[in-house]
């Protein structure tokens, strides 16, 4: 069952932030996970559209200059890191899932991470692009057929992962309360890898293992890796 860090390693470091990244790369992660939102031109790391919760600011990102944005403290003194910096962290290191929040120009994302992944010596392989809104992936498939995607859901549909089939996708990935044996099995039968995020007791890692679950989303990669790999 593979690993992904969610938000970075955030159980240890501010979430979605470079040091989020580095402690989960470091930590033997399988992938990396983060939450995207566009500024203008340029794409930034954060998972809501309000910067309170996170960082020392008050506001949406939206309402603020790219200097105003990169002057808050994400915690520990992180900046919020720009996609560019993520992946040139990363490198080829391990997968990336950039999950989109706030991407209103998904032409201009698909360009910039093509382009920062041949700066930054990225394979593009590596990328999987991810979103709770399936209008947004379905413009991403028609633009970029070849690109890889995880539909998400919050909830148990009723037609189970149809939704994931019909995007063409590689993964459903379903939060943790509502997946369920069936899901599970409906997705298989449809071709689909399943994630199931965010799972970070050994109680729920040992279970989703033993229901096949291809990938997990943890808050510490580290810790997760040891009680799959020891159990
Ligand atoms: O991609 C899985 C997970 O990250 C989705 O939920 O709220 O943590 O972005 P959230
Ligand atoms: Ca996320």
């Amino acid at each position: 069952m593979f690993v992904y860090a969610h938000r970075g390693a955030s159980a240890l470091a501010p979430e979605n932030t470079l040091l989020a990244i580095k402690q989960a790369s470091e930590a033997g992660a399988d992938g990396i996970e983060f939450d995207v939102y566009q500024h203008q031109n340029e794409f930034i790391l954060i998972h809501d559209r309000w910067v309170d919760r996170t960082t020392n600011g008050k506001g949406t990102i939206d309402s603020m200059s790219f200097e105003q944005v990169r002057s808050l403290d994400a915690g520990k003194g992180e900046q919020i890191p720009t996609l560019s910096e993520v992946l040139a962290l990363i490198g080829a290191r391990c997968q990336i899932n950039i999950e989109m929040k706030g991407v209103h120009d998904i032409e201009l994302l698909i360009d910039y991470v093509a382009k920062h992944c041949r700066q930054h010596k990225v394979p593009s392989s590596n990328i999987l692009f991810s979103s709770f809104d399936h209008h947004v992936l379905k413009h991403l498939k028609r633009y970029r057929p070849d690109a890889r995607i995880g539909a998400l859901t919050a909830g148990n549909p009723l037609d189970y992962a149809l939704f994931a089939q019909q995007l063409d996708a590689e993964f459903a990935n379903i939060d943790l309360t509502f997946v369920n044996q069936a899901f599970i099995e409906d997705a298989k039968q449809r071709g689909l890898k399943v994630g199931v995020y965010t799972v970070n007791h050994t109680e729920d890692l040992d279970k989703m293992k033993s229901w096949g679950v291809d990938a997990v989303f943890c808050n510490d990669p580290g810790e997760a890796l040891a009680i799959i790999n020891g159990g």
